[in-house]
C-alpha cells in the first residue's frame, strides 16, 4: 500500500513538472527566441558532429563577405526572393536545403547539404525568429 501511494504520488509530481514545462515554453517570447537564435547563430559549431556554425560564414554586417553571403538585410528581400515563398519557408529551406536556391555570386554546395542533423527543431525556430529580424 504504501508502495502504491509513493507511486501516486511520484506520477502527480511528474504530470506537474511537465505541465510546468509546457508554461514555460508558452511563455518564451519571440524577444527570447531571438536572443537565442543569435547565441545559435553565433557558435562556432554545431551538433554533436560539430558541424561549421554559421558564424564563420555569414556576417549580419552589411556588405561583408566572409565564404556566404551578409546576411544585413534578410528580412527586406527574403519575401521576395523565391515566388511563393514567404521569408520564414525562404529562410528555413536555405538552412535545410541551401541548394534549392543559390545566391546570385556564389557556388552551390559550399554550405552544408542541410544542418538538419546539427539543429533541433527548437533550435531551428530559434534562428529563424533571429534571421527574421536582420535588417
Ligand atoms: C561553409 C560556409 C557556410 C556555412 C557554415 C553556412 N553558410 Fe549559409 N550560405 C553559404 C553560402 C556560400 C551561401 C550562398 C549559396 C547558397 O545560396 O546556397 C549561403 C546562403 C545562405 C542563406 C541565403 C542568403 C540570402 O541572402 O538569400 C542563408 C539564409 C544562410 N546561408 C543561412 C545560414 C545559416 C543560418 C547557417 C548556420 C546554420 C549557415 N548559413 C551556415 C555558406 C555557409
Amino acid at each position: 500500500m504504501k508502495s502504491l501511494a509513493l507511486i501516486l504520488f511520484s506520477l502527480i509530481l511528474l504530470g506537474c513538472t511537465d505541465g510546468g514545462k509546457i508554461e514555460k515554453t508558452e511563455k518564451l517570447t519571440v524577444n527570447n527566441l531571438i536572443a537565442q537564435g543569435k547565441l545559435i547563430f553565433n557558435r562556432k559549431h554545431l551538433g554533436k558532429n560539430k558541424v561549421v556554425g554559421c558564424v564563420l560564414c555569414h556576417s549580419t554586417k552589411k556588405g561583408v563577405v566572409i565564404i556566404g553571403p551578409s546576411l544585413a538585410g534578410l528580412s527586406i528581400r527574403a519575401p521576395h526572393i523565391v515566388p511563393n515563398e514567404d521569408a520564414r519557408q525562404y529562410i528555413s529551406k536555405a538552412i535545410l536545403n541551401p541548394d534549392a536556391y543559390i545566391v546570385e555570386g556564389f557556388l552551390p554546395g559550399t554550405m552544408l547539404a542541410t544542418f538538419e542533423d546539427a539543429l533541433t527543431k527548437e533550435e531551428m525556430n530559434a534562428l529563424v525568429e533571429y534571421l527574421l529580424q536582420l535588417d
